[in-house]
């Protein structure tokens, strides 16, 4: 194991323990790691909350790719050990104390990261953990299940420690690292295709910074997507009806690739494509992939996947890992700053679906804060795809908590992404396409379509009385727009027998 997986030599005698390790990590680290939903070091994070536990006190800056697990987020802002975390996550506990205001937290576009810490935006980087399935005989890194930020983060660590992990053999070949030159000298990224190959096969990386070596059997817990329920189910045939019709009527070719975001939702539409029969031959150019994508592969329907990280079952991880010869001719993990890169984006023409927390009646997006004030878990990739790709898709469930709040309200309480970035919108209720329709046709569409039905009669008597009381372009009764939200903070319940006068 350790000749093979550490096979630069002059590092073979920096294999320690964590507790020595995690002594590079002091009160005030900027800490910044591996992991973008898998592929996030694991013993580390343990010897610091096993610290805390022995009575240090002590907080460390955390940056990372995006969401890590329990075993990172979880556990750290159970400890009380961050004081900065940077950026998406997706952990309740770090949630909770983020709105507490405990852990203090700022939100970025995924493929903005590495440049900005490049740049020193983000303070130095003291020390980068960051698990590995091995060393190569140069002193270089094979990363595990995701790229994220790592090597940029690798690139400008004064420290390094590395987590060789026994449950990723073999995973040679699948990443792609390509670091662009930062403006004034940036270049074309040169990605034309999917399937495009443009870096190495390895992170670059300074061995002489490499301060520990630990080997670690712990294994990444990924969210695991449950089959899609009815709601996701119709919205996802909304969807792939729609883009099947803008292909037969010639308003796109059919070879533009797709990008799914997080959630059920998002991931019910690649489960679509399974038992669809119209597309044959997908190319995948997004973010995560998931258990999906390996099945659409075995089923001989993708031609290409390309994203930062593979967020895999454990079941499906095994079947990944055991054919991985075959997955190789595929699969592409690419650094966030170029899976997410709006340049690229704009160029292969993606069919980007994301989804939000809510919409309003004029297309503006709400995908990060609850009630405009409650932190869900950030913008992550979705401001990259939506404002870039060829045809923008938002999708959510038409209702929110059992039915007591409409996901189609007046106006946003929290805006991410704009109306001039969102092509269409779509709930299990029906898809409107807002491209060729003003922004009162808009409004009227997604109040008849797309709004639940329990809440079409209130949402429409609030617009009908902005046109006849304010008119404009967009019109609205300002001191009334928040009249949902207003009723669910005071009841429990946005739903209203009629618009307050
Ligand atoms: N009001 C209040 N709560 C709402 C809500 C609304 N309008 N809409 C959703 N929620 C709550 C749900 O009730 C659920 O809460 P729970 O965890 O307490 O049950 C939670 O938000 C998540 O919603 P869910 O319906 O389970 O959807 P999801 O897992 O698909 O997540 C987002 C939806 C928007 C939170 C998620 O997609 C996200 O974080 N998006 C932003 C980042 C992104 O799009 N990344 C992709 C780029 S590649």
């Amino acid at each position: 194991m350790l000749a093979d997986r550490v096979r630069y030599k002059p590092l073979q005698d920096k294999i320690n323990d964590p507790a020595t390790a995690a002594e590079h990590i002091q009160d005030g680290t900027n800490l910044f790691i591996s992991g973008f939903t898998a592929g996030y070091p694991k013993l580390i994070p343990r010897e610091l909350v096993r610290r805390s536990e022995n009575g240090e006190d002590f907080k460390i800056n955390l940056f990372a790719g995006a969401s890590t697990g329990d075993m990172v987020d979880g556990k750290l802002a159970r400890a009380d050990l961050v004081a900065w975390r940077r950026p998406y996550m997706s952990d309740k506990f770090m949630r909770e104390k983020i709105n507490l205001g405990k852990i203090a937290f700022k939100d970025d576009h995924l493929s903005q990261l590495s440049a900005k810490v490049r740049a020193g935006q983000w303070g130095q980087c003291d020390v980068a953990v960051v698990e590995a399935a091995a060393i190569t005989e140069q002193g270089h890194l094979i990363p595990t299940m995701s790229v994220g930020n790592t090597p940029t983060y690798v690139q400008k660590a004064n420290k390094i420690i590395i987590e060789i992990s026994a449950n990723s053999p073999k995973l040679e070949g699948i990443h792609d690292i390509f670091i662009p030159e930062d403006p004034p000298y940036r270049m074309p990224i040169p990605i034309y295709r999917t399937v495009d190959r443009i870096g190495k096969p390895f992170i670059a990386m300074d061995p002489d910074r490499v301060v520990a070596i630990l080997f670690s059997t712990e294994q990444d817990h990924c969210p695991i997507f449950t089959p899609p329920n009815a709601a996701a189910s119709r919205i996802a045939e909304y969807i792939l009806d729609f883009v099947h019709h803008e292909i037969k009527k010639d308003r796109m070719p059919s070879s533009l690739p797709w990008q799914a975001g997080v959630g059920d939702v998002a991931n019910a539409v690649l489960s679509g494509f399974l038992k669809d029969n119209n597309f044959h031959s997908i190319d995948i150019y997004s973010e995560v992939l998931q258990d999906s994508v390996l099945d659409l592969i075995d089923l001989g329907k993708v031609r290409a996947a390309s994203g930062s990280a593979l967020t895999l079952s454990e079941k499906a991880r095994e079947r990944f890992l055991n054919d991985i010869d075959r997955y190789r001719d595929k699969v592409v993990l690419r650094p966030v700053e170029i899976s997410n890169a709006p340049e690229v984006i704009r160029r292969l023409g993606v069919i980007a679906i994301n989804t939000a927390i809510e919409v309003d009646i004029y297309g503006q997006v709400n995908s990060t804060h609850v009630m405009g004030t409650q932190l869900m878990n950030g913008i992550g990739g979705s401001g990259d795809f939506l404002r870039n790709g060829a045809v923008s898709m938002i999708v959510t469930p038409s209702t929110a908590k059992g039915g007591l709040i409409s996901a189609i309200v007046p106006m946003v309480s929290h805006v991410d992404h704009s109306e001039h970035s969102v092509d269409v919108v779509v709930t299990e209720y029906g898809l409107v396409d807002t491209r060729p329709l003003t922004p009162r046709q808009v409004a009227e569409q997604i109040i008849k379509k797309c709004a639940h039905p329990d809440f079409r009669d209130q949402l429409w008597d609030y617009y009908q009385r902005a046109v006849r009381e304010r008119g404009g372009h967009e019109p609205h009764i300002l001191e009334k727009v928040f009249f949902m939200h207003q009723r669910f903070l005071e009841s429990g319940d946005m739903r209203v027998k009629a618009f307050p006068s």
